[in-house]
């Protein structure tokens, strides 16, 4: 029998042609829609592989039903929404796509950042609506970007492509990490700094830790109040690391300046969300990856790592427990 792949996601025919030549493939129809569990639920107990992404939520009791499965490939880094612990209990091994998304990832990251620091949003509004009077000296002004303090907190292969392109900038780029990086010290002349006083002094904050259950609520009220009233804060990461009603409060409040978010608490967020009725808010569709090479490049990836857990071989991205 070939071993049976389910793909959660419409993916383009060379995508599914490579998977084709060594399985059956079973496809979710939908390129903008999950399936709903029902469908999930029904095809993850036949098959051997699922091709899955973040919006899909691969939990305790949906890896139980499992009776063949031996991989589970995100296209995706994070993969918080795969219960990992389940996965093991049944040797079932999970893939996801670290590296290729890095640069892209950084790109949207800074994107957030010049655009929430010099209001592009709210530009756009203003000529959208026929509100352009005229050019007016203090009309729309922002910050500067360059020369501003740039903090990063979690220093891993994306956050020190976030500091990489705040060098082009002349920033002041400082970090929080677990550890130490005196390699990227050294190369991109970034400086460590307790959390506490990167909050403090930094103009710029991104986060680029994966969620976990020590990242969840990460910032806080408590972070909010530290930071300085002009400081803007972008994530691109997970929407959970940071409190939502706290970021609101902090928002309407003037207790900092603006927010450039990629992802949210509960994804999609709606249109009637609080955030999305502040002007200070730069909000995306979860679309930090979102170029069409990188793209092709995880969809790609994560197919090989499907072909290659069907053969028994090793995976080259598994994710390690
Ligand atoms: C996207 O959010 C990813 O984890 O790749
Ligand atoms: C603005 O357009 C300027 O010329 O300063």
């Amino acid at each position: 029998r070939k071993p049976y792949v389910f793909l959660t996601r419409k993916m383009p025919d060379g995508i599914v042609s490579m998977l084709e030549k060594e399985c059956v493939v079973s496809m979710w129809e939908k390129e903008e829609t999950p399936p709903p569990v029902s469908r999930l639920e029904e095809e993850i107990q036949k098959a051997d592989a699922v091709f899955c992404n973040v919006s899909d939520n691969i939990n305790k009791s949906l890896i139980e039903k499992a009776e063949h499965l031996k991989v589970i490939a995100t296209m995706a880094v994070g993969y918080n929404n795969i219960d990992i612990k389940a996965a093991e209990k049944k040797n079932i091994r999970v893939a996801h796509t670290p590296g290729v998304l890095s640069e892209t990832t950084a790109d949207l990251t800074f994107t957030l950042l010049m655009a929430t620091a010099r209001r592009v949003p709210e530009g756009m509004d203003v000529i959208k609506n026929n509100e352009w009077g005229a050019w007016a000296p203090f009309f729309l002004t922002g910050q500067d970007i360059h020369h501003a303090r740039l903090g990063i907190i979690g220093m891993g292969r994306i956050g020190e492509l976030v500091a990489k392109r705040g060098t082009g900038f002349d920033m002041d780029i400082v970090y929080h990490n677990r550890s130490r990086k005196p390699e990227m010290e050294k190369a991109i002349g970034a400086r460590f700094m307790e959390m506490d006083e990167l909050l403090e002094t930094s103009d710029y904050i991104c986060v680029q830790t994966p969620y976990t259950e020590e990242t969840h609520h990460l910032i806080n009220k408590q972070a909010f109040q530290k930071m300085k009233r002009n400081a803007i804060f972008v994530n691109t990461s997970r929407g959970p690391i940071v409190d939502e009603d706290a970021l609101y409060e902090a928002l309407n409040n003037g207790e900092i300046q603006g927010a450039g978010l990629d992802v949210f608490e509960n994804e999609p967020i709606r249109a009637d969300h609080p955030l999305l009725s502040l002007p200070n808010v730069t909000a995306l569709p979860h679309i930090g990856s979102a170029s069409k090479n990188t793209r092709w490049k995880m969809a790609e990836m994560t197919a090989n790592h499907i072909l290659q857990g069907i053969r028994g071989e090793e995976i080259d991205h598994e994710v390690k427990r």
